[in-house]
């Protein structure tokens, strides 16, 4: 029989990005709202949650599902570059203020214990925004999306442990999609969500925001 799954031996934390570290989820969702409404596509917060860890032309295509005419591969280059456009503009300005509370004291307690971090965002726009967030320095390893098979494939988080030369069973990664959750249990390692547990019920244990994650409640002293 197991027992509870926390607090565990840990080596490694893993973490999203957007919507986990700041709040850029519903900026990508207002990008792909405006230019939803600009093509006369009907999208809302319910299909958002669909698209939530999942990469650019994945969430195209599940946008274009309520469209009432077919889209050329061109034609959906171009759309996923202006949505990219309209997000690029939303994050223009970040600073250190954009980080969710708790944020910097979290990664600085994860460095106290020992704890290795990487980052396993499926965002093209990730290095960028770490530097604006003045967080770049502070993981040891950031995964590349364009090198792994998108969420919920397991592909990113497993490239993110092998960059720490991490076990997978030695990280918990932490994530507010299901699809990341699904890619962080489908990669052997334990899952934190950020969110509502009825939309994680993957997860093996959800907090309402990153600032209520206190490390001692997950990573026991070995
Ligand atoms: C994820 C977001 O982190 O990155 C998704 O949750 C987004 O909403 C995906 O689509 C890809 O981001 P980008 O910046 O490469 O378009
Ligand atoms: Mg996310």
């Amino acid at each position: 029989m197991s027992g509870p799954v926390f607090p565990r031996p840990c080596r490694a934390l893993i973490f999203d990005l957007d919507g986990v570290l700041t709040d850029t989820a519903h900026l990508h969702y207002r990008a792909w709202k405006r230019l939803a409404d600009e093509i006369g596509v009907p999208f809302d917060e319910r299909v958002n949650l669909r698209l939530k860890g999942v990469d650019r032309a994945t969430s195209l295509e599940i946008i274009l599902e309520r469209a009432t005419r077919g889209y050329g591969d061109a034609e959906k280059h171009a759309l996923a570059e202006r949505k990219n456009g309209y997000y690029r503009d939303a994050i223009a300005g970040f600073g250190r203020d954009d980080l969710f509370p708790g944020v910097p004291a979290l990664l600085h307690a994860a460095r106290e214990a020992g704890l290795r971090t990487a980052l396993a965002s499926a965002s093209r726009n990730a290095p960028a925004l770490l530097q604006r967030l003045g967080i770049a320095g502070d993981f040891d390893a950031v995964a590349d999306p364009a090198k792994a098979r998108p969420k919920p494939d397991p592909g990113l988080f497993l490239a993110a442990a092998a960059a720490l030369g991490v076990a997978p069973g030695d990280c918990i990664g932490i994530e507010d999609a299901a699809a990341g959750i699904h890619a962080i249990k489908a990669a052997g390692m334990a899952a934190i969500g950020i969110g509502d547990p009825a939309d994680l019920a993957e997860a093996d244990a959800v907090l309402p925001a990153i600032g209520a994650l206190r490390l001692e409640d997950f990573v026991s002293k070995t």
